[in-house]
């Protein structure tokens, strides 16, 4: 049946790829829809944008597109955190899901083209803002400098490590990687995520630069406190907000913060938007 029929409340039929293990109850599915015509329509989404995803039987969730649409699988990754999530977990390679989507607004790739792009990821922060930086690396000659900064709390916690390996070995931009507490395998940064910013050899220029930040609040703040000090100005600073987000599209109001739907005028938004709706961050 082509996606043509479906109404915006029906999800579209995905069959489980295969699944990994990120880091502890964190797990990233590989999918494909099970039907060609869903399969290409869908690829027309953009970094930052989400899905409604079933787990059937359990409910639905929201999750983000991790993969950029220059990539060639479709996957999620999703923490396990409550009722939905932990019987997504339970799934095998074979089962099925459902997802609507692509929806919310997503980050304005093509807005930002000739500029320069700093990448600043805390945690699981790393989800919604690997689609950006596979975008960007994929459309390299469009952007000036691209400067990532990624921090976990431990190496272990750290995501898409092989990514990472293949991030920290490109010479086309600069990635650097901290993590708050050290092990024996660490030879790297050990601090939070904005003692990198100070790193020798490290220069953020803020002219002509866009800053995606995404992360859990404690980090969002301090990294918030950093660039302020450095001068970067609200307009030019972009994060995702998370809310329950219950149809995706603009009708129930669930995902209300002011006068903006978290589903429809979102997940993206300026730090200068984040103020007006008055979110306190
Ligand atoms: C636009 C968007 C994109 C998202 N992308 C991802 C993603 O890529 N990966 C991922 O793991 N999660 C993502 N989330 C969060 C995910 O939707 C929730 O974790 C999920 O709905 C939890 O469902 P559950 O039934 O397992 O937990 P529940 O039983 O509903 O809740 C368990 C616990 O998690 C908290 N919680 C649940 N949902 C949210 C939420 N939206 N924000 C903050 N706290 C919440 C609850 O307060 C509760 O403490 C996203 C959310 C939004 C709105
Ligand atoms: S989730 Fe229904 S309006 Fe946003």
């Amino acid at each position: 049946m082509s996606c043509s029929t479906h109404t915006i409340y029906q999800p579209r039929i995905a069959v489980l790829e295969e699944i990994r293990q990120e880091i502890q109850d964190v797990k990233t599915f590989y999918w494909h829809f099970e039907d060609p015509q869903d399969q290409k329509e869908f690829r027309n989404f953009m970094p930052g944008q989400f899905a409604m995803v079933s787990v059937f039987g359990s409910g639905e969730i929201a999750l983000s597109l991790p993969p950029s649409p220059t990539e060639e699988r479709f996957f999620f990754t999703s923490r396990r955190v409550g009722k939905v999530t932990a019987a997504m977990h339970a799934l095998q390679p074979g089962d099925r899901l459902g997802v609507r989507g692509p929806y919310g607004n997503g980050f304005p790739m093509k807005d930002y083209y000739g500029r320069n792009l700093i990448i600043v990821a805390g945690g699981i922060g790393l989800i919604p803002l690997r689609s950006v930086i596979i975008y960007a690396l994929h459309n390299r000659g469009q952007y000036s400098k691209i400067q990532i900064f990624y921090g976990s709390r431990t190496p272990k916690e750290l995501m898409y490590t092989q990514t990472l390996k293949e991030w920290m070995e490109d010479p086309g931009f600069e990635c650097h990687l901290s993590v708050d507490k050290t092990d024996d395998t660490w030879k790297d940064n050990v601090g939070v995520v904005g003692t990198l910013f100070k790193k020798p050899g490290v220069v953020m220029p803020v002219d002509n630069t866009t800053v995606f930040v995404c992360g859990p609040p404690i980090m969002f703040r301090f990294v918030l406190a950093d660039l302020k000090k450095m001068n970067f100005q609200d307009k030019d600073i972009v994060s995702t907000l998370e809310r329950y987000v219950k149809c995706g599209v603009g009708k129930c109001g669930h995902c209300c913060i002011g006068m903006a739907y978290v589903c429809t005028d979102g997940p993206v938004f300026t730090l200068e938007q984040i103020h007006r709706l008055g979110e306190v961050i």
